[in-house]
């Protein structure tokens, strides 16, 4: 089965920062863990380079926007590596392959009757280059982000009949109802669509810095439905011997916070139906990385930089961090002394632990080779049915709940060393076969888990597995391992923080 998941494209004008490396990292968790599956993955991420803001950016530094946005494109390409997300391309909203398919699936909702030309006239924000609604506007005619004046603006654009698809949207999440996750907020943008649907601008003819419009090149594509398209477009020249479009739309997944949810839940998929396109099969929307109580952000200056964390703890960690304190699909707050104590507890105790000692003790008493034995009854009834439960729970995209279901075993597997005591068993020789038994159950147990962790902490366990003499990642059920095989022992995967 064909497997596409996407991360928002981040904006050009700002530096990366662990929020957007939040969605990148959830992306790949989900991709890593479907690609152990077998399936066919697709995983794309990028950057959207067009609009005001990247535009004025430009002209403060005095470059020109394709110069700004080269270089942040560099740093957002860097941060995606530097969290390890296994993305099969990096799509930029300026190459000509994105742009000439912008053009022609605009081109095809013109011809479906869905463009018209109007005067738009309303309140404009010039900070935010935005158009307000009257829901938008502060007290006294003002922006309520920025807190200046509004302008009084009209302006000749062409326009999108959003309107007509506000039936078809609703009969959609309505027939679907899992198709925007969690599912509050599906009914968040079921009610935005009942309230009802204002046509809106699909170009500017203030700009210059976007896509124009073939028929009217003086104006240029209004920059959501320029950036939306990029999970369209990529597949159709991502690879240059194969147009992919077929194998992988619609994708499976856009993972993106709850921001956006409009852009992506009421104006995507109406612009995919308007242009004869299938709409994606589902969203999830996470929620916000906080610190304190404030979203992280750059204006707001406390932003936590994610090359830093993982210059001190590793992508592993940030990973596991991220996904196992704040539970995906909530907003929740992370902290330095936060990630301190998940770090020594839960990777360097917990699971660090279990695999030095477990690898240690096989070593020590059996030399290296993992006993032939058969599962210990007691561990079997836990590990029964733990890869389906964790596919069961990725599938829908439940990344917390199913870091929770592995860390559950985790945790048994240390009980289970606690009250087996293999060191007193290897005292007696009466005790061989049941110290067979335990050893055996440890390295299987952590043999599973590990390969489930995979998704998680790439690198650790990918260490780990070459310990256990593993050379697949394909999950695998407990007692499936014959024994026989060598284990070696390792440094501590997660070293303690001096
Ligand atoms: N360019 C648009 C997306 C276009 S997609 C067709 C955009 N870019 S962004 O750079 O501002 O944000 C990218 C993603 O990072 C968004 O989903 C955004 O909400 C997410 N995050 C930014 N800060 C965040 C946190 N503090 N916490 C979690 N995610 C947040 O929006």
């Amino acid at each position: 089965m064909s497997f596409y998941v996407t991360t928002p494209i981040f904006y050009g004008n700002g530096e990366p920062h662990l929020g957007h490396a939040y969605s990148a990292m959830a992306a790949d968790i989900l991709a890593r863990h479907q690609r152990q599956r077998g399936e066919d993955v697709f995983y794309l991420t990028g950057t959207d380079e067009h609009g005001e803001p990247i535009a004025q950016a430009a002209e403060r530094e005095g470059i020109t926007p394709q110069q700004l946005v080269d270089r942040s494109a560099g740093q957002f390409r860097d941060m995606v590596a530097k969290v390890d997300a296994t993305n099969d391309f990096f799509i930029r909203t300026t190459d000509p392959g994105h742009i000439e398919r912008v053009q022609r699936v605009v081109e095809k909702v013109r011809e479906n009757g869905y463009v018209y030309k109007g005067t738009w006239t309303g309140w404009y924000c010039p900070r935010c280059a935005d158009f307000k609604n009257e829901s938008e506007i502060g007290p006294g005619d003002t922006c309520p982000i920025h807190e200046i004046p509004l302008e009084r603006e009209e302006e000749e654009n062409w326009f999108f009949e959003l309107s007509a698809f506000q039936e078809p949207l609703e009969k959609m999440y309505v027939q679907n109802p899992g198709m925007i996750q969690p599912d509050f907020r599906r009914n968040e943008a079921l009610s935005f669509i009942r309230s009802g649907l204002r046509d809106v601008s699909l170009s500017r003819s203030k700009l210059s810095w976007g896509v124009p419009l073939t028929w009217d090149p003086d104006q240029v594509m209004y920059v959501w439905f320029d950036a939306l398209l990029n999970y369209y477009t990529a597949l159709g020249y991502a690879r240059e011997d194969e147009d992919l479009t077929d194998r992988f739309w619609p994708a499976s997944w856009h993972i993106l916070a709850k921001d956006i949810l409009k852009f992506h839940a009421v104006y995507w998929p109406a612009f995919l139906m308007a242009a004869g396109l299938e709409p994606p099969q589902r969203m999830y929307i996470h929620g916000y990385l906080l610190m304190g109580e404030k979203k992280m952000s750059k204006s707001l200056g406390n932003v936590l930089d994610p090359f830093e964390v993982i210059e001190r703890f590793g992508a592993d960690a940030l990973r596991f961090y991220c996904f196992r304190e704040v539970s995906f699909g909530q907003d929740g707050s992370i902290s330095t002394a936060g990630f301190e104590s998940r770090y020594e507890t839960e990777l360097a105790n917990d699971f660090g632990n279990l695999a030095s000692r477990s690898l240690a003790m096989v070593s020590r008493y059996r030399d290296g080779v993992v006993p032939r034995s058969a599962p210990d009854p007691v561990l079997s009834a836990d590990f029964d049915g733990i890869v389906e439960r964790v596919s069961g729970l990725l599938d829908e995209a439940q990344i917390s709940q199913a870091l929770e279901e592995i860390w559950t075993l985790v945790r048994r597997l240390n009980r289970y060393v606690e009250e087996t005591q293999p060191w007193v068993l290897a005292k007696d020789e009466g005790d061989a076969d049941r110290l067979d038994r335990v050893l055996y159950g440890l390295i299987e147990g952590l043999r599973i888990l590990t390969l489930l962790l995979h998704p998680y902490l790439p690198n650790s366990t990918a260490t780990l597995l070459g310990a256990l003499g593993e050379d697949g990642l394909e999950l695998a059920d407990f007692g499936s391992g014959a024994g026989g095989g060598s284990v070696e022992k390792i440094e501590p995967l997660f070293p303690k923080l001096v």
